[in-house]
């Protein structure tokens, strides 16, 4: 089987952590995202991943090496010399995803579920058109790709991108799979798969949607990053409990879910949770309570520090008694002095805050 991840698109909503890392590299519940996509991918047998890139191709080379070693599978890296959009990109890997008769997957790397890859290929298999868009229910479609099935079947009518007036809630999750045969839909040359492939699509009877069971979000900015995470720890509670950290054997963990490296050292006095994730080599200090944040790699949370809805980057010094709050979100070895209070900020990496900021901003 074979598959490929559509990695480019600069994360720009993403910053600061994508000015660090590309997008697929940042951490999600300690695990660069591209990462979990692709162990789920091995799971349901895929032994051949391109990876369509426009941007830092060494830095993803290097993780992806592991990759390939630790699961068998061949990386296929196909760099893009002007970004081909979310279509152009299949049309550049053709000789692979075209190499025999057997269908592919498409990602965006940017979204976590439980990828029932499986599912979705026995689905596939089970009608005769050329594709199948995964599909989940959201409260606010005009984010998303907004998909209308005929009445009282899994065929798709209509296929309409960031829809301004409302069309339906069911939307694109970001997942495909593919006959080979679609790719004589698409030139190679920059071109936007949901709003000049799928509609033509949709009109030929070519589309059909698979509906998601499970938990569903785009963590692309920093908002939806915290609730994914949310999503994606109370998925780990009911399916793989084991693997978060236990309130039996902590007394710093306050109940609800937490995911704690085992390298971080965490003061016994600190109240950690609900829904946290400390990367490897994080110290948090006396006293400190985080609740519904991101601590990444090797930063330090000193005594008494309280955090809430924030994404902390790597090798950050958050000092004594600060405040931080409201999606506020530390780029790389951000220091915060003592006594500080941050209000929804946006810290660019290396800035060291020696003042409150009180209303949500960029600071550079
Ligand atoms: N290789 C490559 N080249 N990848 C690209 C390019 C490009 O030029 N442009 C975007 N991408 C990748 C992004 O990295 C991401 O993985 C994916 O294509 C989708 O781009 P986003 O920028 O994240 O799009 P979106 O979130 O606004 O909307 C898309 O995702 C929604 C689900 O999260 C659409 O597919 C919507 O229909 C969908 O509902
Ligand atoms: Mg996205």
């Amino acid at each position: 089987l074979k598959a490929l991840i559509l990695v480019g698109g600069f994360g720009t909503r993403l910053r600061p952590l994508t000015l660090t890392l590309p997008k697929p590299l940042v951490p999600f519940c300690n695990k660069p995202m591209i990462v979990h996509q692709i162990e789920a991918l091995v799971q349901a047998g895929v032994t051949d991943i391109v990876l369509a890139v426009n941007y830092r191709p060494e830095i993803m080379e290097k993780v992806l090496k592991e990759c390939e070693e630790r699961y068998k599978i061949t990386i296929h890296f196909s760099i893009e010399s002007e970004p081909l959009g979310t279509a152009g990109p299949l049309k550049l890997a053709e000789n692979i995803l075209g190499k025999d008769d057997s269908p592919f997957f498409v990602l965006n790397s940017d979204v976590t579920c439980n990828y029932p890859f499986e599912q979705l290929r026995d689905f596939h298999n089970s009608h005769s058109s050329a594709g199948t868009i995964m599909v989940t229910k959201v409260d606010e479609p005009s984010n998303y790709g907004v998909v209308v099935m005929h009445t009282g079947s899994s065929q798709i009518e209509r296929f309409v991108e960031k829809p301004k007036t409302f069309v339906g809630n069911r939307i694109n999750a970001g997942i495909y799979i593919f006959d080979p045969k679609m790719l004589s839909r698409i030139n190679l040359q920059p071109t936007s798969i949901e709003t000049e492939v799928f509609p033509p699509m949709a009109s030929d009877g070519e589309l059909h949607a698979f509906d998601l069971q499970s938990f569903w979000a785009d963590v692309g900015q920093p908002k939806d990053y915290i609730h994914g995470t949310c999503l994606y720890l109370s998925h780990l509670s009911n399916y793989s409990p084991n693997q978060l950290t236990q309130p039996s054997q902590h007394s710093w963990v306050n109940g609800g879910n937490v995911l704690v490296a085992p390298s971080a050292e965490i003061d016994s006095s600190a109240l950690i949770g609900p829904n946290v994730v400390i990367g490897p080599g994080v110290k948090v200090g006396r006293g400190a309570r985080l609740q519904r944040c991101v601590i990444m790699d090797g930063s330090r949370i000193r005594d008494h520090s309280w955090i809430h809805s924030t994404i902390v980057g790597w090798n950050c010094t958050i000092g004594r008694w600060v405040r931080i709050e409201n999606i506020a979100v530390l780029g790389d070895d951000v220091v915060v002095k003592d006594e500080l209070h941050i209000n929804g900020a946006s810290v660019l990496p290396h800035k060291s805050i020696s003042a409150s900021i009180t209303e949500p901003k960029i600071v550079m």
